[in-house]
Formats: structure tokens, C-alpha cells, sequence
């Protein structure tokens, strides 16, 4: 039995704040139980879901060492859907709102979490052959044992795999400090290690001191070892090219399923989604109160609001698109204050064709993807995004921008060939976007056959996490020699 244990910051059904959470709460479901025993482990947060808390057991506890300080580690465990989860508790540092505040305050709890981890394992029993770590929350990892506990027989000959889900973050602050806070050797902050533009990087950490460094779609793995898409990194990720893989991201076909979600109005399958996906659409309307059309052509957006899902092109040609009658707008979705109001003040301004939503909500999100005609995601970059795949699993067609895991995922639309399974543009441009829109409506309006024979290839595409799990199987297996 192969022995892998996860480590991130989020995971559902605990903890979310994006694709990550989801991704981590799903894919660990998919692997061969078999041959591999793959466990999970998150912080036991003030702010996760409280439903959740009766099911957890406390295991042990102990104190870790951050150079100076001495802090508490409580272990809780439970089990949720097979799959075998840990968390780590301090009410000090998993205090708060949302799992993620200052970056300040992050470095260290995100220090703290990754030593704790590593120095659970001999009290929770578990010895790892792999920890597969995701982002910069979980960088130091690969550090820590490689420096820290490098001379402890326990931890000798573990494996590390490391996620990058989005390069954009990557945990940066002051030398000195993060010195002070990890009682990492001083020497290791050098250019070729923990340090990148004058600061200690965690998730530079993560990749520098990695086994193997994977990302969530092959278009995004190729994208980072560009000046354009490396955040600064484009260097550092072509060094590491040979042990960099792109694996593309699944999403939870049982709890996607437009045939049993208890969250629409109407269930529906492949056969019957013209149907079911129109009495969906007219719930829809009715619950935003926008006019109940069923002509209207429909469009959703679910994302965190921030500048990455490409929300300064909408904001460009918004008024422009909403000139006519037949174009209807649902969003939800928070973030950057900026992009909250934009929808806001839209809403205010097109009352009968704009629906802003701006909160977090897992029902309307499903209600979304399931009574919506196309949705929407013209995103500056995209290491996977799982909205896309959401909407094509409900037969909604995705309209995206031609960048990283979009452009691996939807097939644009080809009128000749009649193939393809939604809409994209390459540039940037939000004129380009706009008329990716107009066509796209074109084709609902004017050819409905065709519409409905683009939903029904969406629909018949599989991006569950079977094939993909089979992928990090075998790098895990490549990795233990095997
Ligand atoms: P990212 O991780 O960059 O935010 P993804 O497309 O990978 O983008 O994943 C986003 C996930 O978060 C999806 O499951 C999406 O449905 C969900 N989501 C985003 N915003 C909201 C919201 N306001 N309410 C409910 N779910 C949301
Ligand atoms: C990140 C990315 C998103 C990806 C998700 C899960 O949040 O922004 O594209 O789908 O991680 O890997």
C-alpha cells in the first residue's frame, strides 16, 4: 500500500474559498484504495463549516517549536466519504473570519501549519511514503524536512509532490522576519533557494526543494515558464521544467450531477436537459425577479470577483451588450470591492436584465450552472478553472478566454464541421469578448438546433477525476521507484 498524504488550506466539504477546496475534497475520492491509502489534512479553522464539528475526534496533541516560540498542536480526525481527513488545531492561529487574512499573519500561521504537519505524522501514526502539497500555504514543507527534520530516521526518504493551483500567490515577505518566525538555517535564503526580488517566497520554497512540481492544466504548466504567465517566476519554472507536469483538474461527477442535485429546481439528464434546463431557468428568473423570458438569452457568472477572472473586459462593454432587450445577466459572487460595485451599480442600472448577487452561495451557485444558457469566464489566466467544467456537466455553454485550463477544456465552436462545445477568443481585448458574446447569441437565436447539438457535446464530455487520478497515480508511482 502506497502511503500519500495531502496537505492544503481548504478543502470541502469543510472549507472553501475556491478551486482548491474543491479539488482537494474530490480528487483524494478517486484514487485505487487498493494500492493507495491517501489521507488529507487542513487547518481546523474558527470559520469552517460548524455542521461538520460533532464528527471530529480529537486524537492527540502536542507543542511545536517556530524558532522562539512554542506552540500548541491539537490533531482532530474524521472520516467523510471514505476519505480519511486530519486537522490541525490552534485557536490562535485558525482564529477569524476567512482562512486567509494579512499576508503578514499568514506567513506565520502557514509556517506553523506546515511544521505541525510534518511533525504529526509520528503521533497520528502515518508514515507517508509522498505528502503532496498544495500552493504557497503548504511551500514549506518540502523545506522543513529537508532542513529541519533532515537528521530524524522518521522522516528519512518521503517524497514530496508540490501543486501549484495559482502562481500568483506565492506567500512573499521579509527575510528577516520569516527568519525569525521559521528558525530556517540562514543560509537557505539565497537566490537559488527561499529567496526571489529581495524577499523569502514560500511557494519558491515549494518548488525549489519538491520532488516533482505539477499545475492543474498542460496549457498552464507551459504558460509559467513564459516572462508572460511566470509571475516573476518564468526562470525558476523552466529550471524545473523536467520535473514540472501539467494534470488537468476533475470535478465531483456525484456532487455535479444535474440527474440527482438537490440544490435545482428540476432535476434533469443529457436526454432531457432542453426541457429541464428551461423550467430551471424560468425558477431562476423568478427567484432574482428578472422578467420570466424564456427567449432571453441567459448568461451566469460564478467567481471570486478579483482582476485574474477577467472582469475589466465586462466592465468595458457591459452597456454596450445591454443596449438590446434579449441579453439577461446573473452573477454571484465577492471580492474586490471595485468588481462588486461595478455589478452592483449595474444591477441598479438595468434592473430587468442584470442580477447581481454578491455573496457566497453554494445552492445559487448550482442553481447557476443548471438554469443558466451560457456562462461566462473571459479570464486574464486560468491555471484549471472548475466553473467551466460545472457548466459543461449542466449542459450550460461556457464562454471563455483562450488561456491556460480553459483552452484545454472547451472546444470552440466550429459552424462548419458542427463541432465543439462552447465559445472562446484568444486576446485580451474586451471588443473581442463582445463579439464572442454576439455570436454566441446568434447561434441561440438563429440556429437552436445547433445550440442544442453544442449542449448536448458539453454534456457528453467526461472531466470527472477519473482519468486525471490515474495521471497522479503514476507520477507517484514513478516517483517511489515503481
Ligand atoms: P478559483 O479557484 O480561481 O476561484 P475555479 O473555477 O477553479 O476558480 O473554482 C471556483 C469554485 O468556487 C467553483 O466551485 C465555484 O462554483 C465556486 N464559487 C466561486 N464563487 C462562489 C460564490 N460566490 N458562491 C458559491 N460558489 C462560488
Ligand atoms: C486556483 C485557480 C483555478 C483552479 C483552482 C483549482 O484557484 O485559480 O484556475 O481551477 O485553483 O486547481
Amino acid at each position: 500500500m502506497k502511503k500519500i498524504l495531502f496537505v492544503a488550506s481548504e478543502g470541502v466539504p469543510f472549507i472553501k474559498t475556491g478551486g482548491l477546496a474543491d479539488v482537494v475534497g474530490s480528487l483524494p475520492k478517486y484514487f485505487d484504495k487498493k494500492e493507495y491509502d491517501v489521507r488529507v489534512v487542513i487547518p481546523k479553522y474558527a470559520c469552517m463549516d460548524r455542521s461538520f464539528l460533532p464528527n471530529l475526534k480529537f486524537l492527540c496533541h502536542f507543542y511545536v517549536n517556530l524558532n522562539w516560540r512554542r506552540q500548541y498542536v491539537g490533531i482532530f480526525e474524521s472520516e467523510y466519504h471514505g476519505v480519511h481527513f486530519y486537522f490541525v488545531d490552534n485557536e490562535f492561529y485558525f482564529a477569524g473570519e476567512s482562512p486567509y487574512n494579512n499576508i503578514y499573519e499568514d506567513v506565520e500561521k502557514f509556517a506553523y501549519f506546515s511544521k505541525a504537519v510534518l511533525a504529526s505524522l509520528p503521533y497520528i501514526d502515518f508514515a507517508p511514503d509522498i505528502i503532496h502539497c498544495n500552493d504557497w500555504q503548504t511551500g514549506l514543507i518540502p523545506v522543513f524536512l529537508h532542513t529541519v527534520f533532515g537528521d530524524d530516521n522518521f522522516y528519512a526518504g518521503i517524497k514530496t509532490v508540490f501543486t501549484i493551483h495559482n502562481l500568483q500567490f506565492q506567500g512573499r515577505w521579509r527575510i528577516q522576519e520569516i527568519m525569525d518566525i521559521t528558525g530556517l538555517p540562514a543560509h537557505i535564503f539565497n537566490a537559488y533557494e527561499l529567496e526571489s526580488y529581495g524577499e523569502a517566497n514560500y511557494l519558491k520554497g515549494g518548488v525549489v526543494y519538491a520532488d516533482y512540481i505539477t499545475t492543474v492544466s498542460p496549457t498552464y504548466a507551459n504558460e509559467i515558464t513564459t516572462v508572460e504567465g511566470g509571475e516573476g517566476l518564468s526562470g525558476l519554472m523552466t529550471a524545473r521544467k523536467d520535473r514540472l507536469y501539467g494534470i488537468l483538474n476533475g470535478i465531483d461527477y456525484e456532487e455535479y450531477n444535474p440527474q440527482t442535485d438537490p440544490y435545482i429546481s428540476v432535476n434533469y439528464s443529457k436526454k432531457d436537459a432542453v426541457s429541464g434546463k428551461k423550467e430551471n431557468k424560468a425558477a431562476l428568473q423568478k427567484e432574482l425577479g428578472l422578467p420570466v423570458r424564456e427567449d432571453a438569452f441567459l448568461i451566469g457568472i460564478v467567481s471570486r470577483m478579483t482582476s485574474q477572472k477577467g472582469f475589466d473586459l465586462i466592465g468595458c462593454v457591459l452597456d454596450e451588450l445591454l443596449t438590446e432587450m434579449d441579453i439577461q445577466l446573473v452573477v454571484l459572487g465577492t471580492g474586490e470591492e471595485k468588481y462588486e460595485n461595478m455589478f452592483r451599480h449595474f444591477a441598479w442600472k438595468y434592473p430587468d436584465r442584470v442580477s447581481a448577487n454578491i455573496y457566497y452561495s453554494e445552492d445559487m451557485s448550482h442553481k447557476i450552472y443548471a438554469s443558466c444558457d451560457a456562462f461566462l469566464m473571459p479570464s486574464l489566466f486560468e491555471p484549471c478553472g472548475l466553473s467551466q467544467l460545472m457548466s459543461l456537466r449542466y449542459g450550460t455553454v461556457p464562454i471563455v478566454r483562450e488561456t491556460g485550463g480553459l483552452k484545454d477544456t472547451v472546444e470552440p465552436y466550429n459552424e462548419y464541421e458542427s463541432t465543439g462545445t462552447g465559445f472562446s477568443f484568444a486576446n485580451y481585448n474586451a471588443h473581442e469578448m463582445m463579439n464572442t458574446i454576439n455570436y454566441a447569441k446568434h447561434v441561440f437565436y438563429n440556429n437552436k438546433r445547433e445550440w442544442n447539438k453544442i449542449v448536448d457535446r458539453g454534456m457528453l464530455k467526461d472531466f470527472s477525476w477519473t482519468s486525471s487520478a490515474k495521471k497522479y497515480q503514476k507520477l507517484y508511482d514513478n516517483l517511489l521507484g515503481y
